[in-house]
């Protein structure tokens, strides 16, 4: 099974929302491109599970699905070729449907309560959603005290002028967004800004990794 940190290994998570399967490849190569291969596509729209399979199909990309609410959608996902999982919120049903086809889950928790649920899971990592308007880099410091070990993806309002914000914390695995993969960009077929976006992410998540506290 893998590790729910493998996505996570380059501290960003692009957030895709794709209306058409015909950008999923491009926009996989593009992520590629710029030294970002992992992606999160999420099931909100019609072409999220086919766009799924075309990138997982490309063998060079880690592709996860997003946005997931049901048991049900977990099948789907798991199907078209999802590694790994993630969901806005808190559900004992897709937690427990992932553990079943053996992929990793992120789900999302903002206050003690919900982090208390995914721990009771066995979980030790969830997505902190929506981060900026759930207090931002100041809830994560105090929601971290009382769980050691717990380890936190915020998403959510996050884009190259604050991301460094979040990984200088240590208690964020990672972080999520779709600044660099936006929709207008898609749709615009701009993937050489998508590339561009991207390697700049990485260099921010870099510079970011010498100044954790
Ligand atoms: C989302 O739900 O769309 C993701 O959390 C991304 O949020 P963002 O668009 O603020 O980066």
């Amino acid at each position: 099974m893998t590790d729910v940190l493998t996505p996570l290994a380059y501290r960003i998570v692009p957030v895709v929302v794709l209306d058409e399967v015909e950008d999923a490849d491009p926009l996989a190569a593009a992520l590629v491109a710029g030294g970002l291969p992992v992606a999160e596509v999420t099931f909100r729209t019609p072409a999220a599970r086919d766009a799924i399979q075309v990138m997982a199909e490309r063998g060079d990309i880690l592709v996860g699905a997003g946005t997931i609410l049901t048991a049900h959608q977990v099948d789907a996902a798991v199907a078209a070729g999802a590694s790994f999982v993630v969901s806005p919120g808190f559900s004992s049903a897709v937690v427990e449907r992932c553990a079943e086809h053996g992929v990793p889950v992120l789900p999302g928790a903002v206050t003690a309560t919900e982090i208390q649920a995914a721990l009771e899971a066995g979980l030790d990592v969830v997505k902190f959603f929506p981060a900026a308007t759930s207090g931002g880099p100041a809830a994560i410091r105090a929601l971290a005290a009382p769980f050691p070990g717990l380890r936190f993806v915020p998403t959510g309002g996050i884009g190259a002028d604050n991301l460094a914000d979040y990984l200088t914390i240590d208690a964020v695995a990672a972080v999520g967004g779709s600044w660099m993969v936006s929709r207008s960009l898609i749709s615009a077929g701009s993937f050489a800004e998508v590339s561009r976006l991207a390697r700049e992410a990485v260099g921010l998540a870099n510079a970011a990794a010498t100044g954790r506290q």
